[in-house]
């Protein structure tokens, strides 16, 4: 991640430049919901085209849905969300904010594992070359004292988290002194569970009108269609179904921009696999999706596992892909091992058999599932995370640009065609060049302001070429290329413009990785 990057810059960036923009803001905004502009909403598709194509092209045993949002309330009974999809909040009684109890607990751990990292950094300093970083963490005493207290939080968070007692949860953060954030004070309520479905009523009449809720995840509308997709996609066990689609939480602390949203779109695969085979399968996703993340040109340290505190109702075992966002590790990705817990609920509240009969068995059974699941807004708040980069261009003259370092084949525009001036027929040229070129990627033609203004633009959205057409092209029929990150300048002919593009553009540079 780029350290010098903080959320509000990326918030600004994406508002000035057409990525994201506050939802209805001429209203003054709704809380903790987005749109997508311009530049934003084809960055988002490049995302959820780069996840699909690695889950459900490249395996022969995945094939997408599109389910509708509204699903019959009987399937959230069964899925256990109407009972237990709750967050434990408490209120700071000076500041009036609410805080996800939990949260404020890991906030206190991410502090102490801080305090070690920065001891290892002072030790990597004081010993150059001869540090060893693993004895140092085994002998150094501030380093063993700290790791010891996270020890303990984290067990006793453990315990909160497990215990149907809401004030194991307010006792803990009372004994370990945590202040509100903005007030500083430890004037805190009891703690209360919510529940982060919205509710909404089908029907013209309200008598008649029966309890929807928007779904809470893209997961169920897999689940109730696995008899659908095996039979008429002939699906074999082990096979999976992907989705992508928006989901929506009543988030009661929603104030981290894309990160936790209202309304927000989830890519999700539950793959469906032999009871007992869930540990192959879990390890198998765990390391194909940290591929994925990976192929991205993302620094190992910047991406982890986390195992799960508490196991959600529905799981035997979880771990979150976590990334380095500019507010610390936070999850990015789940996955999941999901047992047959949600077919045998909808078997069992639908009356109809969930179940695979296996050949090679010659039996029958409800199958387990392997999920993985990530936020498109949070990989999309990722990529900008790495991304945005303020660089020195000339130490001398102290110039600097803002530019935004996606990948290639993400970036929303992949190619701009620039007549360096307009006139003397540069801009015709350029047209016929433009003309072409928007057959094989996302183009755009620019002519407005000098040269040098549109490069900038170009690296603030993330553009990775641009084709300038100067005098000497009407002369030789060359043009230059300007690679963004280098700011390289190349010369090549005409003819080949549209085939340099496109292979340095291909979404396949990054399925190849994967292989
Ligand atoms: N089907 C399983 C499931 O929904 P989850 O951990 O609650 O699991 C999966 O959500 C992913 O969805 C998360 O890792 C995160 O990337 C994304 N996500 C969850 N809540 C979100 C929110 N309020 N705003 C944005 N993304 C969210």
């Amino acid at each position: 991640m780029a350290e010098d990057n903080n959320l509000s810059k990326i918030i600004s960036h994406c508002k000035e430049y057409g990525f994201i923009f506050p939802s209805s803001e001429i209203y003054g905004n709704l809380g903790a919901v987005y749109d997508y502009g311009p530049y934003g909403a084809p960055l988002k598709n490049n995302i959820k085209d780069y996840w699909w194509k690695a889950m459900v092209q490249m395996h022969d045993n995945i094939v997408g849905i599109d389910a509708a949002i509204f699903m019959h309330p009987t399937t959230w009974k069964a899925s256990g969300h109407i009972d237990s999809f709750n967050d434990p909040m408490i209120d700071n009684k000076d500041s009036k904010k609410r805080y996800r109890a939990d949260v404020l607990v890991e906030e206190y751990i991410a502090k102490i594992e801080a305090k070690i990292d920065k001891e290892v950094a002072k030790g990597q300093k004081r010993f150059g070359d001869a540090f060893d970083e693993a004895e140092f963490r085994r002998t150094n005493p501030n380093v063993l004292r700290n790791a010891a207290k996270m020890e303990e939080v984290q067990q006793k968070l453990v315990t909160a988290l497990e215990s149907d007692d809401l004030t194991v949860f307010r006792d803990l953060i009372i004994e370990l002194e945590i202040a509100c954030p903005i007030s500083g004070s430890k004037n805190w309520t009891e703690v209360r569970q919510f529940n982060l479905m919205f509710g909404t009523k089908l029907g013209a009449l309200a008598e008649d009108a029966s309890d929807l809720y928007l779904r809470p995840e893209t997961a169920q509308g897999i689940f109730v269609n696995f008899l659908n997709v095996q039979k008429t996609a002939r699906m074999k066990i082990p096979f999976g179904i992907a989705q992508i689609g928006k989901a929506f939480r009543n988030e009661i602390v929603a104030r981290q921009f894309v990160f936790r949203m209202r309304e927000f779109e989830q890519m999700e695969m539950q793959f469906f696999i032999r009871p007992g085979e869930q540990h192959k399968w879990f390890d198998y996703w765990k390391e194909n999706r940290m591929k994925w993340h990976k192929a991205l040109g993302t620094a190992d340290s910047d991406l982890r596992f986390h195992v799960h505190e508490k196991l959600a109702h529905y799981a035997d075992a979880a771990e979150d892909v976590q990334f380095n966002f500019p507010i610390g590790f936070k999850e990015l990705e789940g996955i999941h091992s999901r047992t047959d817990f949600d077919l045998g609920q909808h078997q069992e509240f639908s009356g109809k058999k969930m179940q695979y009969f296996d050949p090679e068995l010659n039996e029958s059974y409800v199958p387990y599932v392997i999920e993985t699941s990530i936020g498109l807004d949070r990989m999309f708040l990722r990529l900008m995370s790495e991304a945005l980069q303020e660089e020195v261009v000339d130490e001398e003259k102290g110039t600097t640009r803002v530019v935004l370092k996606l990948p290639p084949a993400l970036s929303p525009v992949k190619v701009a065609v620039l007549p360096l001036v307009k006139k003397d027929g540069l801009d015709e040229k350029a047209l016929d060049i433009f003309n072409e070129l928007k057959f094989v990627t996302d183009t755009i033609y620019e002519e407005k302001d000098s040269i040098g203004k549109r490069y900038r633009r170009m690296d603030a959205i993330g553009t990775p070429y641009c084709i300038t057409i100067d005098h000497q092209t009407l002369e030789d029929n060359t043009v230059t290329i300007r690679e963004r990150d280098s700011m390289d300048q190349e010369r090549i002919n005409i003819s080949d413009v549209n085939q340099i593009v496109l292979q340095r553009v291909d979404m396949n540079n990054l399925l190849r990785q994967l292989a």
